[in-house]
This record gives structure tokens, sequence and C-alpha cells, in this order.
């Protein structure tokens, strides 16, 4: 984990895991269903972002803000829902980034932003996602779950190392 400053909006530092790419894995599982779909897809619209060329960038950034407008109300409908206590200041962040990306999307769309803009914006998203989903979107996750099932929720998760083990000796006790 890195102290840094939020490349996003300019705030000052908060703790955040940095990493070069992003990819998905089952410990990113939050054990609620519809939250699991959306931040796979998350994965999926940054990482396109982050191998953008010249001639992608644009319709790679309107995915990731049609992604991001769409996962981020089906987290505040649970919100609202479930009468989540932390609502506020988890849709305070969601705003952030959403005001970023459209920020870019739409200097995008005139011509000024540059390949280097976009990458920037993808490695500010990659470096945003695991920390928020670590910290405000698995509480809103055990919150849901609690509401309407009345305890945490049970995560199966494939190919994880068990304490003392690699990833690979796993797989393959669990291949074998
Ligand atoms: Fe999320
Ligand atoms: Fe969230």
């Amino acid at each position: 984990m890195i102290h840094q400053r939020d490349v996003l909006d300019g705030r000052p530092a908060r703790v955040v895991h940095q990493t070069e790419s992003l990819e998905w894995t089952d410990a990113m599982l939050l054990g609620h269903a519809q939250m699991d779909e959306a931040h796979q897809e998350f994965v999926e619209v940054v990482s396109a972002l982050a191998q953008c060329t010249q001639h992608t960038a644009l319709g790679c950034l309107e995915a990731v803000e049609r992604h991001l407008l769409s996962h981020f109300e089906i987290e505040r409908i649970w919100m609202e829902r479930t009468d989540f206590p932390a609502t506020d200041c988890h849709l305070d962040e969601h705003q952030r980034v959403i005001d970023a990306v459209q920020q870019v999307n739409s200097l995008a769309a005139v011509g000024k932003v540059g390949l280097h803009d976009v990458k920037r914006l993808a490695k500010a998203l990659t470096d945003w996602f695991p920390g928020h989903a670590d910290y405000m979107d698995s509480a809103l996750s055990a919150w849901v779950n609690k509401k309407i099932h009345g305890g945490a929720p049970v995560v199966l998760r494939r190919d994880l190392p068990m304490s003392g083990e690699s990833n690979s000796e796993v797989s393959d006790t669990q291949r074998g």
C-alpha cells in the first residue's frame, strides 16, 4: 500500500493500493451478485481503456462512462433500499470519479485530450478501485447482506492460496 495524492481529484493523500494493471481475480468478490458483476465489468472496461490506441480511445472512454453510471446507480439503489448509513460519503466518492471521467470525455469529444491523458485516467481509475472496493463497497455488501439475509455473505473464491501455500500449489492440488 502506498500513500499518494488522489490523481482523480487532487485531494490530499489517503491510503490506496497501487497496481500496474487491473486484472479480475476472485479475491475481488464481495458476496453481492450485482456488485460483483459490476466490478468485473469495471475491470474489463478500465483494462480496455488502459490498452486503447488513438483509434479506440473515444469508444473506450464512452464505455467507461456508461459503465460507471450504471455501476454507481446499482450501488445507490442498494444504499437507498437498505438505509445504508455511509451513503453520503460513498456517493460523494462516486461523484468525484464520474466528474473526472466526464471531464476527460467532454474534452476528448472536441479533440482536446491526448492519448497520454487517457492513459493517465486509466491509471488513476486502476489505482482508485481496489481501495474503494475493499473499503466502501465491501462495507455496503456486508450491510446489504445483513439487512436482507441477516448475516455476512459466504463467498466462494476459486484458486486462492491457502495460508502458507503458493497459488500454484493450490491450483495443482485442485487440478489433481
Ligand atoms: Fe463498486
Ligand atoms: Fe462504490
